[in-house]
């Protein structure tokens, strides 16, 4: 209590503003928000409460004071600043146990500065990893599955599939043919469970505690059968390692695969399982998003679409593109910057105080003074809402003009994609290489993009935010 006051004394914290209605046990709030769910309006639902309440209040949800914000300072002061005040794994431990107890997502402090180094060492040479003869077989593979004819395709279904075979090839060396018209019974079941466990750890980590009446049986055999599926390829990735350091009594080596890279660094078996269990889970979903969100707004954009194949067969050509050239178009950049904007892959997400803390924006009658943070108390962050703050981006936050980043310079204030900060995303070159390759290589091959949907754009939110009605489009 002392503590408290102090923290509050020298940040001359203020309190905050509650959302409305405030009872002490808010069952109305809970209620609301299965309601938004299940509508699937969460994401304006919240941006309405912003608009109403300011860019940071608190919000009683059953019994939990949930501190809600998108202001850019409290972001900046949860992620970089304050880092070590949060923890994550509090709130995930229960939604990550039956698939990957031991994995990146579920672990802080000391336990997650030993995985992350896996991860930084392994994700060091963005090059070898996006190999791309690679990604040229997966790219030729998943021009089978586009009718030639302008006939409409969901591209956001080809992506999926596309990412899960590239991030497979990454992973373990070995893609589970999604992409493939035959593909294998065993494979189709690992898929099929991978989608059946990323769409449960969504579910119970947004329905809060009621995640507990739901069955899990189904959820616990799917995590068991892509465990033993991933377990192959660390028993071989071990014994692999193995035998390399015994007959050449070498150093740590890097491997083809991620697991085989990382066996030379841990012989924790199920620190590699999991690791390597967590690509699968950090990377599909999130990369077929940006790929998706990208060609939903060209295929809405002619004027766009025209001015980035002029930019990419520009500085491109009609060869592929090598790795240096991934980076050269500008306009692609902007393109990939203003779809992470509109439609970020993690819209908003959650940690937990570890101690008495404090973040800078929020208190008193106006919002600038700081406020108190107690220790256990959850903070929810919206990327949803920062990305559209008019006072950083302009007053057509809504409109996809990729050109706004030609003045939007630097680090910008809000506009967190990959959240920066020592948890940043490890993936994010990967992830923008592999979306570049794949969005230079179609617009090399088709001329244009016509749009096939009359839906209302409705998200869908899974591990990563997808679009509802996929992204139906034809072609030529
Ligand atoms: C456009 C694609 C991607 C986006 C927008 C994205 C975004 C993010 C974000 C926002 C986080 C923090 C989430 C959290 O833990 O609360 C994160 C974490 C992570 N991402 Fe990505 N990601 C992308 C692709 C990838 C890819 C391709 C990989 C792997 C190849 C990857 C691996 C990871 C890992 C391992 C973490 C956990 C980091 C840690 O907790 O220290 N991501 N990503």
């Amino acid at each position: 209590m002392q503590h408290l006051k102090n923290v509050a004394a020298t940040h001359s914290c203020q309190p905050p503003t509650y959302e409305k209605p405030y009872f002490p046990i808010n069952i109305h709030k809970a209620w609301a928000i299965v309601r938004q769910y299940q509508a699937q309006n969460v994401l304006s639902y919240f941006l309405n409460l912003f608009k109403v309440y300011g860019d940071t209040f608190v919000s009683r949800v059953l019994w939990l004071d949930i501190v809600v914000t998108c202001e850019p300072e409290n972001i900046k002061q949860i992620l970089q600043r304050r880092f070590d005040d949060f923890d994550i794994a509090p709130l995930r431990r229960h939604l990550f146990l039956p698939i990957t107890p031991h994995g990146i997502f579920n672990c802080d402090g000391a336990e997650w500065i030993v995985v992350r180094k896996i991860f930084r060492t392994q994700f060091a040479d963005t090059r070898a990893i996006v190999d791309l003869n690679m990604m040229e077989d997966h790219f030729q593979r998943m021009l089978e599955r586009i009718p030639q004819d302008g006939q409409a395709v969901d591209l956001q279904n080809i992506f999926i599939r596309l990412i899960t075979d590239v991030l497979g090839t990454i992973a373990v060396g070995e893609p589970l043919g999604s992409l493939s018209m035959d593909q294998k019974p065993e494979t189709i079941a690992i898929e099929e469970a991978l989608r059946h466990v990323k769409e449960r750890i969504a579910q119970f980590g947004q329905t809060g505690p009621a995640h507990w009446l739901y069955n899990r049986e189904k959820f616990r055999l799917a995590s068991n059968l892509i465990r033993e599926y991933i377990e192959r390829f660390v028993r071989q990735a071990v014994q692999g390692s193995h035998d390399e350091l015994a007959s050449e009594d070498s150093a740590r080596k890097r491997g083809v695969s991620f697991v085989q890279g990382a066996a030379y660094q841990t012989s924790d078996f199920a620190s590699l399982r999991d690791q390597t269990t967590s690509i699968y889970l950090a990377g599909i979903d999130s990369v077929a998003g940006l790929l998706s969100s990208t060609f939903w707004f060209l295929s809405r954009d002619r004027r766009i679409f025209s001015k980035l194949k002029e930019d990419v067969l520009d500085n491109v050509g009609h060869d592929r593109p090598s790795y240096d050239q991934l980076s050269n178009s500008i306009y692609l950049r902007y393109v990939l910057n203003e779809a992470m904007r509109i439609m970020p892959g993690v819209p908003f997400n959650a940690k937990v105080a570890n101690k008495d803390t404090w973040l800078p924006r929020g208190g008193g009658p106006d919002g600038t003074a700081s406020i108190l943070v107690k220790k256990g108390q959850i903070v929810s962050f919206w990327s949803w809402a920062s990305h559209r703050n008019a006072s950083i981006f302009g007053d057509d936050v809504e409109e996809f003009r990729p050109e706004r980043w030609e003045t939007i310079k630097g680090n910008v204030s809000g506009y967190i994609p990959f959240q920066p900060g020592p948890r940043v995303c490890p993936g994010q070159r990967i992830a923008l290489a592999i979306a570049s390759y794949f969005v230079i290589r179609l617009l090399q091959t088709f001329g244009s993009i016509e749009n096939r949907d009359s839906k209302v754009w409705k998200e869908k939110l899974g591990l990563a935010l997808s679009i509802e009605n996929g992204v139906i489009v034809a072609l030529s």
